[in-house]
C-alpha cells in the first residue's frame, strides 16, 4: 500500500465514527443513500441566534474568541439540520497574520486601509507562522470537534490567493477589482511574489486546520470569474494547484472557483475531489467539463430562497433531477443572503433529505 493510501485509510477509519459521514462519502464519490446538503456562508446574518451575538461583538471577536467561533459554527447544524458544519472565520483572516490591518465596516464590507500598490508595499507582508498568527482558528477547530461529537463533518476553508490578492490590492469589495488586475498586468512579478507568499501562508494555514481536526478543506475562489481562462490559469490555478497538491494525502479538498465554469476541466486535473459550480451552468454542462470523476457542489441561485417555499421545493427537485444521482453535494452557488427567511433556508435543507433518486 502506498504512503497516500495508508495515511487516507487511517483518516476513513477515524470518519467512521462520523455518525453522519455523507458529506465525505460523497466526495470519495462513494454512492450515498440520498444527496448531502450544507450552505456557503451558512452561520450568519439570516440566523436571529448569530445576530445576537452580532450585537454584543465585533466580527473579528466573533472569529479570534474560540467559543464564539464554536457557538456560530454550529448554529445551522442544530437550527437547518446541514450535513456538515464549516468553520466560522473569514478568507481575510490571512491577510491579518501577514501583517495587513483589515476592518469590517458595518454596510460596506472588508476595509484593507493600507493596501499592496509597490514594491515597497510588499516588505510589510510576511509569510507567518500560522501557529503564532492563526492558533485561534485551530483552538477553535479542537472545540467544534469536540462540540459536534461526531454529529457532521466540519469543514475547513481559506481563499484562493487570487481572490485574497484582490482584497490586498484594491483595499477594498469592487465589482471588478480593476486596481487588483491593474497590479498584476504592470507589475506580474510584484503580483507572482505577493501570490506566492500568499499560497505558502494558505498552505501552512490548511495542513493546520486539518490537524486541528478539519475533515475537509475549501477553498473560495470568489473573485476567479473575473479572469480569462489564460489570466485564470496564471494568477489563479497554478497557485490552487499547489494547495491541493500539498493536501493531497491529508483530506479531500473542494475548489469553489465561482464564475470559472470554463476551467472545470483544469480543475479537475488538479485532483481536487470536489468542485463548486454557480448557478449560471447546467448541471449537466458543467459535468461534461469537468468529467466523471470528480463530485460536484452546487448550484442553487441563492435569491431563490427568497420565493416562496412551494417554489423552493419544486426547483431544489429541478436541480437534483438535473445533477443525478451520486457525485454531488447539494448547495447554493453562492453565499446565502442576509435576507433570506430561516424556513426558507430549511425547506432547501429539507426537500432535498427527503429526495431520493431512482436508481
Ligand atoms: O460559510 C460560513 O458560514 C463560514 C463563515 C464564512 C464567512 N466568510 C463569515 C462572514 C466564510 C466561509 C467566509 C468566506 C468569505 N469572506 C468569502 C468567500 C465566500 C464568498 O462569499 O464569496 C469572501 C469573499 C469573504 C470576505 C468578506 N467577509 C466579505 C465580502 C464580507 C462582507 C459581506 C457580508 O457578507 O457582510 C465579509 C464579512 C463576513 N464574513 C460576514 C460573515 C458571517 C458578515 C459579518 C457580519 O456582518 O456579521
Amino acid at each position: 500500500m502506498s504512503k497516500n493510501n495508508s495515511l487516507l485509510t487511517t483518516r476513513h477509519s477515524l470518519n467512521t465514527m462520523l455518525q453522519n459521514d455523507l458529506l465525505l462519502r460523497a466526495l470519495r464519490g462513494e454512492v450515498t443513500e440520498r444527496t448531502p446538503v450544507w450552505m456557503m456562508r451558512q452561520a450568519g446574518r439570516y440566523l436571529p441566534e448569530y445576530r445576537v451575538l452580532r450585537e454584543k461583538y465585533s466580527f473579528f471577536e466573533r472569529c479570534q474568541t474560540p467559543e464564539l467561533a464554536c457557538e456560530i459554527t454550529l448554529q445551522p447544524v442544530d437550527i437547518v439540520g446541514v450535513d456538515a458544519a464549516i468553520l466560522f472565520s473569514d478568507i481575510l483572516v490571512v491577510p491579518q497574520a501577514m501583517g495587513l490591518e483589515v476592518q469590517l465596516i458595518e454596510s460596506k464590507g472588508p476595509v484593507l486601509p493600507d493596501p499592496i500598490k509597490t514594491a515597497n508595499d510588499l516588505n510589510r507582508v510576511r509569510v507567518p507562522d500560522v501557529n503564532e498568527t492563526l492558533g485561534y482558528v485551530f483552538d477553535a477547530i479542537r472545540l467544534i470537534k469536540q462540540e459536534l461529537n461526531g454529529r457532521v463533518p466540519l469543514i475547513g476553508f481559506a481563499g484562493a490567493p487570487w481572490t485574497l490578492l484582490c482584497y490586498m490590492v484594491q483595499g477594498k469589495g469592487s465589482k471588478t477589482f480593476d486596481e487588483a488586475k491593474a497590479f498584476c498586468y504592470t507589475e506580474p512579478e510584484l503580483a507572482h511574489q505577493l501570490l506566492q507568499m500568499i499560497t505558502d501562508t494558505t498552505i501552512a494555514y490548511l495542513k493546520e486546520q486539518v490537524k486541528a481536526g478539519a475533515d475537509t478543506v475549501q477553498i473560495f475562489d470568489s473573485w476567479g470569474g473575473l479572469l480569462g481562462p489564460d489570466d485564470f490559469e496564471n494568477l489563479s490555478l497554478r497557485y490552487i494547484r499547489q494547495i491541493v497538491t500539498a493536501l493531497k494525502d491529508t483530506v479531500p479538498t473542494i475548489i469553489f472557483a465561482k464564475g470559472a465554469w470554463h476551467s472545470l476541466d483544469n480543475m479537475a486535473a488538479t485532483g481536487a475531489q470536489g468542485l463548486g459550480i454557480d448557478w449560471c451552468i447546467k448541471p449537466q454542462m458543467a459535468r461534461q467539463l469537468a468529467g466523471n470523476k470528480v463530485t460536484l457542489q452546487g448550484n442553487f441561485d441563492p435569491a431563490k430562497l427568497l420565493s416562496p417555499i412551494p417554489v423552493i421545493k419544486k426547483e431544489v427537485t429541478a436541480m437534483l433531477d438535473a445533477f443525478g444521482p451520486g457525485h454531488h453535494i447539494a448547495n447554493l452557488g453562492h453565499g446565502i443572503l442576509p435576507h433570506v427567511p430561516v424556513d426558507h433556508a430549511r425547506a432547501f435543507v429539507d426537500t432535498v433529505k427527503e429526495y431520493r433518486h431512482k436508481i
